[in-house]
């Protein structure tokens, strides 16, 4: 319920302040700050990560971040596929730009949602959508269940996405970047709560908050040493420091995921 409570209130958080934000710019537009990346980082392409999807509404409109891991199976989060159907989603390769035309575009056939999920902050933050028709981009790896060690606190890790540039602000037209290292469990577990699920997520960012995946980067990828380790899941507000993301942790679905792509 807490948890529940908290995605709600940062996504009234987030309308309340796109709109003062809105009015600030009419009112002093020099008291705005200027945007940063990701919430730090720096603009990459898709060509530099082939594998990075935009996950859309039919009318090509992003709303999420997957990745190819087979020409036509896509990871992402369970909670970007709340109330989707197959017909509403589309899946976008090679598209570095949102208002871009460029790229491919694929139907979905079908999408699997981890049969636990109720909440991010509940754990099951997984689902695998199978596309109509081959991407024709180079997949990601992603870890396998044994390989737990990946997630050794302090290790680097990349985040990806085209999401908001800060809490409450607005997205990125440009593909982000930024790398952030892994928060030990029983750090995390300090700044969250019963809402980390030990088994089921793993934490990003740096103490100091400042560099953080946000809203709209959910589904998109945590790469560590480039094979797909995490999924964008969710936080408190963005970068806040003593706040870092949360993504779900792979190694517990990885077999799981390796059904959906076989199936
Ligand atoms: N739930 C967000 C989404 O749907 C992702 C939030 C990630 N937040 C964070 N502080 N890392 O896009």
């Amino acid at each position: 319920m807490f948890g529940f409570n908290r995605v709600r209130k940062a996504a009234a958080v987030a309308t309340a302040t796109a709109a003062a934000a809105a009015t600030a710019l009419l009112a002093a537009p020099s008291a705005v700050a200027a945007p940063q990346p990701i919430v730090g980082g720096t603009t990459t392409t898709t060509t530099a990560y082939p594998f990075v999807m935009q996950i859309t509404d039919a009318s090509q409109n992003q709303f999420c971040g997957g990745t190819l891991v087979s020409p036509t199976k896509v990871v992402t989060a369970a909670h970007c596929m709340v109330g989707e159907t197959t017909s509403g989603v589309r899946v976008v390769g090679g598209r570095t730009y949102l208002n871009g035309t460029n790229g491919t575009v694929a139907r979905v056939s079908r999408i699997w949602v981890h049969p636990g999920y109720t909440d991010a902050t509940n754990g099951d933050d997984v689902a695998v959508l199978t596309l109509s028709t081959s991407m024709p981009y180079t997949t990601a790896k992603y870890v396998s269940a044994s390989q737990t060690s990946v997630y050794a606190a302090g290790t680097t890790a990349r985040i990806l996405g085209w999401g908001t540039t800060s809490a409450g602000g607005s997205s990125s037209n440009q593909l982000r970047t930024a790398t952030v290292p892994t928060v030990s469990d029983s750090s995390c577990a300090s700044s969250y709560g019963s809402d980390f699920v030990q088994s089921d997520m793993v934490c990003a960012g740096k103490t100091s908050g400042g560099v953080d995946t946000c809203q709209g980067d959910s589904g998109g990828p945590l790469l560590i040493g480039g094979v797909l380790a995490g999924i964008t899941s969710w936080g408190e507000g963005c970068a806040q420091a003593g706040y870092p993301g949360v993504y779900t942790r792979l190694t517990t679905f990885s077999n799981l995921v390796t059904t959906q792509i076989n199936s």
